[in-house]
């Protein structure tokens, strides 16, 4: 049995991207008789600076969109991260073993920090460290992310390693699971950068709640390029992307997707997409609707959640200040 983690930032749009990147792959292993972990990162979510209302309302969201994406709080524990204050203790200890230079070297931190100079906050900084906490307080060892947050696993695995040959062997080393289709959905708008919900324009992402109308907007808008086939070619990002999101809406392959569109163009190969991509929203969005309609169920899922993880979390934590020599 492996014990399989993942965790999303409750930061108000959920896109695509999140979803065919990291939500999607964690409700199939959910199945296969793993042991599962699943929680929302609100003290992520503060690193930058976020209205408590919202927030509030953005976890719930996130919550209800994993439980609509077909996550079963029996099999998995869903939770939310500041609940299991575990996770900060840690991270603490982790900080005191962590060099500055690694987190200067992490490609989201100097993407978020970019011409904001000293002003971004210490925990934008080392954000990847409470990350790394999440995942080695579990000995997990599968973690299914998107693409960009495979550097980050990998300074978890490089903080286990250096942790067990200090103090002896107390963590497990994760690994990142990355699918290949879906890892990595580009930005509408920009295809050589990745959809992100902090992107300034609307037009880079499609948010997992768009209606109809927006989502054929969007779409329509999408950039491709002047050669108008329908074909999948990495040196061609902007079509390539809207196959990609082709297939995952419809579970078509590539292959099946050029072929009913050899000889026509962008125009109608982009009206069927966003006819399809709402087809396999559409019925997304009532779920996690329902939901939302009743916050004290979706609570108690959390408060159940939260006590059986922090059973396990509280158990490493006994072994790791143990080990760190602060247990009289
Ligand atoms: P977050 O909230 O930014 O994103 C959640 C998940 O969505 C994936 N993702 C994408 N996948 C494909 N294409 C995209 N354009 C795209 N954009 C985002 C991300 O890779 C991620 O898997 N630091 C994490 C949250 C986190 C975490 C953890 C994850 C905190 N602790 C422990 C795993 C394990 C983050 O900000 O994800």
């Amino acid at each position: 049995m492996s014990r399989i983690l993942t965790a999303l930032q409750p930061s108000g749009i959920l896109h695509i991207g999140n979803y065919f990147g990291a939500i999607e792959p964690m409700v199939g292993l959910q199945t296969t008789g793993n042991e599962n972990l699943l929680f929302v990162v609100d003290y992520h979510a503060i690193t930058v600076t976020q209205d408590p209302a919202r927030l509030r309302q953005n976890i719930l969201f996130a919550a209800a969109t994993y439980l609509a994406a077909g996550i079963d709080p029996k099999q998995t524990l869903l939770f939310q991260q500041s609940r299991v204050s575990e996770h900060t203790e840690l991270a603490w200890i982790l900080n005191c073993m962590v060099r500055m230079g690694e987190l200067e070297r992490m490609t989201q931190f100097k993407d978020k920090a970019k011409g904001k100079g000293e002003s971004v906050s210490v925990g934008l900084f080392d954000y990847p460290v409470l990350m790394a906490a999440d995942i080695l307080l579990y000995d997990t060892d599968v973690v299914p992310v998107g693409h960009d947050q495979k550097q980050h696993v990998e300074l978890a695995r490089d903080i286990a390693e250096r942790f067990n040959k200090q103090f002896g062997k107390t963590f497990i080393v994760p690994k990142p699971e990355i699918r290949k289709q879906g890892a990595r959905i580009a930005a509408l708008d920009e295809p050589e950068k990745k959809m992100s919900k902090s992107a300034a324009s609307e037009k880079n992402y499609i948010s997992i709640m768009d209606d109809e109308k927006t989502v054929l907007k969007k779409i329509k808008a999408a950039v491709t390029d002047s050669q108008g086939t329908v074909r999948f070619n990495e040196s061609r990002p902007g079509i390539t992307n809207l196959i990609t999101i082709m297939s995952l809406v419809t579970g078509k392959t590539v292959k099946e997707i050029e072929n009913s569109y050899a000889g026509r163009g962008y125009g109608d190969f982009k009206i069927d997409l966003a006819a399809q991509t709402t087809a396999f929203l559409s019925p997304l969005q009532e779920k996690i609707r329902g939901y939302l309609d009743h916050p004290d169920a979706l609570l108690k899922i959390l408060d159940d959640g939260a006590s059986r993880a922090k059973t396990i979390a509280s158990k490493k934590m006994e072994e790791v200040r143990e080990k760190i020599g602060v247990k009289l």
